[in-house]
């Protein structure tokens, strides 16, 4: 249900029928083959959830307890994930391990440093395409802008990004389907071997690049396995553009479908951080996000047991009357805008200031190049992806 082609059209009907009961939490008999899930969906409850240290993020607590009835294809699955050990897949103390070792990277200021490289890249995608009047956001934008960036911070070669786009493809788009885990698995084994051996490069030619500074710190002391290592890059890459790629994406489709706004936003440019601000909430690529109790609790009156599932749902969150005025419409001078699209607490994006950057470079270029920017096919013509996120396939403009 949280993730069918109408919900992913319409997210307000999805929030008005949760908001249509009293009941701040919902019970789900399976969600995704791991049993029995909560589903809390309020912006206190969402932001509160994300924060607090009783709800885990490592799956062994949910494959340990005997608790969960996963199918086998699903344990499988979560055991390999929980083979995979960096920031986002486990809990203090060692996220905080994890975190630090590629935190130094990220800071607002190395971002900012990065600007006039991005403007670059996306001018040059955006060149690409000009003489031909029309372009694929998707293929020609959205995706390869950020794919460019996070791959030359690491230190990952040019050549190499078709590889791991189509390995990321599988892993995203068959996650959620049982049948495909053999494929799931055959990519993730390839994009780990392909890690392996770059790391083997750069440790043999060292450069000023994350991936360098990460083997560097692995050298020099004993306090990160190999395994935690290449996990780590696997996240930076996989974080680094994914949920960017639909953020663009959807953003510009919001403009599209508010041609006042995106005039707005085209003759006054110091509006893009607050626009790209109201894009994730309206339109962020992240639906919702996953935590395991750590412990027997009680939330709202509901006895949560150790170990079970708990979704947060911060798309529905984003549309609540009560913290955002005018929940249901795009608003790109929004002043309030406490949004959960880059999660809450000591999870919060890592990559955050380089996404907003990166969104403020990428629909500044758009509207200053091309003033006639305009949806090539009809609306009920776009296909979204049923996976976790809010992604389209393609989404096909004229100019
Ligand atoms: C974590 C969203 C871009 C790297 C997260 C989380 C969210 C999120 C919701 C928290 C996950 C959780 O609590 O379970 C987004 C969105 C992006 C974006 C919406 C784009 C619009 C990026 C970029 C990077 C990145 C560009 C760059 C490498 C990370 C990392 C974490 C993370 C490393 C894990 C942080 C931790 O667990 O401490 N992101 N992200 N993200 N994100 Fe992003």
């Amino acid at each position: 249900e949280f993730i069918s082609p109408e919900n992913m059209r319409d997210f307000s009907s999805l929030y008005k029928k949760l908001s249509e009961s009293d009941e701040p939490l919902h019970r789900m008999d399976d969600f995704f083959g791991m049993g029995a899930a909560w589903v809390a969906y309020r912006h206190d409850d969402v932001a509160m959830i994300l924060k607090d240290h009783r709800f885990v993020k490592n799956m062994k607590h949910l494959a340990s307890k005997g608790q969960n009835t996963a199918s086998p294809t699903v344990q499988s699955l979560l055991q390999r994930f929980i083979s995979m050990p960096n920031m986002v897949t486990v809990d203090p103390p060692d996220h905080t391990r994890l975190r630090r070792l590629a935190s130094k990277a990220f800071t607002p200021r190395m971002i900012e440093e990065l600007r006039p490289r991005i403007q670059q890249i996306a001018d040059e995608l955006l060149d690409a395409v000009q003489a031909q009047g029309k372009m694929d956001i998707v293929e020609d934008y959205a995706y390869p802008l950020p794919i460019k960036v996070i791959s030359e911070m690491l230190g990952v070669p040019a050549a190499d990004h078709i590889r791991f786009r189509e390995w990321t493809k599988t892993i995203s788009n068959s996650t959620l389907d049982p049948s495909k885990l053999v494929e799931v698995e055959s990519a993730l084994e390839s994009f780990m071997d392909y890690i392996r051996s770059l790391l083997e490069e750069k440790r043999k030619q060292p450069c000023n690049d994350v991936i360098s500074s990460l083997i560097q710190a692995y050298d020099e002391g004993d306090q990160f396995t190999e395994n935690e290592i290449i996990s780590t890059v696997w996240l930076l890459i996989t974080a680094g553009h994914e949920t960017t790629v639909h953020l663009i994406t959807n953003g510009t489709l919001a403009l599209m479908q508010h041609p006042e706004q995106m005039k707005q936003l085209r003759n006054d440019p110091s509006l893009l951080p607050s626009a790209v601000e109201e894009m994730l909430r309206y339109a962020g690529p992240v639906l919702f996000g996953m935590r395991i109790a750590g412990e027997d609790l009680i939330l709202h009156g509901q006895e949560v047991c150790k170990g079970e599932v708990v979704v947060v749902s911060v798309a529905a969150a984003h549309l609540e009357a009560s913290k955002f005025e005018n929940a249901e419409a795009f608003n790109i001078t929004r002043e309030e805008n406490d949004h959960l699209a880059f999660g809450k607490g000591i999870h919060f994006c890592l990559g955050a200031p380089l996404a907003r950057l990166e969104g403020q470079i990428a629909f500044g270029t758009l509207l200053r190049k091309f003033p006639n920017l305009r949806l090539a096919v009809e609306p009920e013509q776009l296909v979204f992806k049923q996976n976790s996120m809010r992604a389209l396939e393609s989404l096909p403009v004229e100019f």
